[in-house]
């Protein structure tokens, strides 16, 4: 039997430039993937963690390698996950970048009042991982405003994933941030759990047991 040992975590939002000031991106903080990386280090696993810009800093005992933009992070995870036993993917990746991006500064005289930018759509990374799985645990989360546990079952099975955690958009209890949060588990076997009112660290280790209990399951 295989031992898990080697864990990749993506965490943070991405930044898609529009020029060296402007940036398009997300609102997420990173606490809930350096969670999870800070708990797999603690278990003694070998932990990479692949990350946006973010305020915090990154947990003793982990590789740390630093991205902006959805393209860097995809290079990243599609070199580290060669020799990763499982990747937690809890990013929010941009969906979309400025089709160019101006060196310098877009200076606002050269624009009318009013401005689009085009945007094009980035890599689904996840997904593009997924299609050579080759026994690796692929984890995804799904950030939703309606629709939470339909549209997180698709995502579950178009990502080719074994376990999804759902997270409203809605709730009171935001995912970003500090604050306490709810969140469902849905496994490929249709296994359900609800964490509520939970700690980012809470759920990492609710999230680390789980990954354990697939692991052994496919050995
Ligand atoms: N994801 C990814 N690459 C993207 C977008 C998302 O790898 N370009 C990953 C996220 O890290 C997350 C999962 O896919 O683990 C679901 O992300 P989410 O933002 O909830 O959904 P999307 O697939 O982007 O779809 P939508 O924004 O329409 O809900």
């Amino acid at each position: 039997m295989k031992r898990l040992s080697k864990i990749l975590v993506t965490a943070g939002p991405t930044r898609e430039r529009l020029d060296d000031i402007r940036f398009i991106s997300n609102l997420s903080t990173g606490r809930m993937g350096y969670a999870v990386a800070d708990c797999a280090a603690k278990r003694g696993y070998k932990v990479t963690l692949i990350s946006g810009p973010t305020n915090i800093a990154p947990p003793g005992g982990v590789k740390f390698i630093e991205i902006e933009d959805a393209r860097q992070m995809e290079r990243e995870v599609k070199k580290n996950i060669k020799k990763a036993d499982c990747l937690f993917m809890t990013s929010a990746v941009c969906d979309w970048r400025p089709e160019a991006r101006v060196h310098g500064k877009i200076k606002k005289e050269r624009l009318g009042k009013k401005i689009s930018i085009k945007l094009v759509k980035n890599p689904d990374i996840l997904a593009g991982v997924s299609g050579d799985k080759d026994g690796k645990i692929l984890i995804g989360f799904a950030l939703e405003s309606e629709s939470l546990l339909t549209n997180a079952k698709k995502k579950l099975k178009a990502k080719r994933l074994d376990l999804i955690v759902a997270n409203s958009a809605r709730h009171k209890k935001s995912p970003f941030g500090h604050g306490k949060t709810d969140v469902t588990f849905i496994d490929n076997r249709g296994n359900v759990k609800n964490i509520r009112h939970a700690t980012k660290k809470k759920v990492a280790k609710e999230l680390l047991d789980s990954t354990e209990a697939l692991w052994a399951r496919k050995q």
